[in-house]
């Protein structure tokens, strides 16, 4: 079974294109909704919020985990590989986070090697885009902006809603002077606005559809290692969980990721 972790219904723009891209394998997604969102938290509570998931998702008998938020990636991804792969040097169970594969994909995509990127404020402050985009290439310039109200609003179904689209406006006026050619949402809940970023920044830049980059990295990493694929059941099956409004949860999936989602199970992951 594969896990897929998020703070809420963001990681739901990881699972669709991951799902349609690798049907076969069974799934469970997680969404920690009782205590979205977490790019305002620090670190350390990250880091007990995101151990609690994994092993929720462990015991639930996931060999591999793709932490489905960025905010969790940049801030505990290493610290869970460590603890609970590293440190009890366990082979066949990996924690997968999404930055890497963003990372890669843009550094290969940009023309003018000038990058933007928008995140949570626990994202953006962590500085992790900037060090993974100039491990990959040093001469990157990186342009962050941390977009801190566009969560909550998405978890409310404010997003479509005119006052949604002003704060983002707001949001991305710095970022358009810089000249990027690329964008990237650094954060899985911001594809459910993809429309109004793509409209904000303009023709000239390629707001990059961050869901199917990860699954296509996805893919690609099953690939690579048969070792893992093969520890991966082929059932085909689904399974919501969250850690507060089931009916909620139900209506999200649906209306704005049309997944036909029928049960989400209500659970305490802590
Ligand atoms: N969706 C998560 C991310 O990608 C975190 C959002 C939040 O809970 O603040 O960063």
């Amino acid at each position: 079974m594969i896990g897929l972790f998020d703070s809420g219904y963001g990681g739901l723009t990881v699972l669709k294109p991951v799902l349609e891209k690798l049907p076969q394998y069974d799934y469970i997604y997680l969404g920690d909704n009782a205590r979205t969102p977490y790019g305002t938290r620090t670190p350390e509570t990250i880091k007990r919020y995101s151990e609690q998931a994994v092993e929720y998702l462990f015991d639930r008998g996931c060999r591999l985990i793709i932490i489905a938020c960025n905010t969790v990636s940049a801030l505990a991804l290493r610290h869970l590989q460590q603890k609970y792969l590293r440190d009890k040097n366990i082979a066949d169970k990996k924690i997968l986070g999404v930055i890497r594969p963003l990372a890669e994909y843009a550094t290969t995509n940009t023309n003018t090697k000038r990058i933007s990127v928008v995140g949570t404020r626990g994202t953006i402050a962590s500085n992790a885009y900037e060090i993974e985009l100039k491990k990959l290439d040093p001469d990157i310039n990186v342009f962050s902006k941390a977009c801190p109200l566009l969560v909550s609003l998405i978890e409310e179904h404010w997003h479509h809603k005119p006052e949604a689209k002003k704060i983002l406006k707001k949001y991305l006026l710095p970022l358009k002077s810089k000249n990027s050619d690329t964008l990237i949402l650094g954060c899985t809940h911001y594809p459910l606005m993809y429309k109004d970023f793509k409209r904000y920044m303009g023709k000239n830049v390629n707001v990059l559809k961050s869901g199917e980059i990860i699954a296509e990295s996805l893919k690609d990493y099953l690939n690579r290692h048969p070792e893992i694929e093969k520890l991966i059941t082929q059932g085909g099956t689904r399974e919501y969980v969250t850690t507060d409004s089931a009916d909620s949860f139900k209506k999200f999936g649906n209306e704005e990721l049309s997944l036909s989602i029928d049960t989400v199970k209500t659970d305490v992951i802590w």
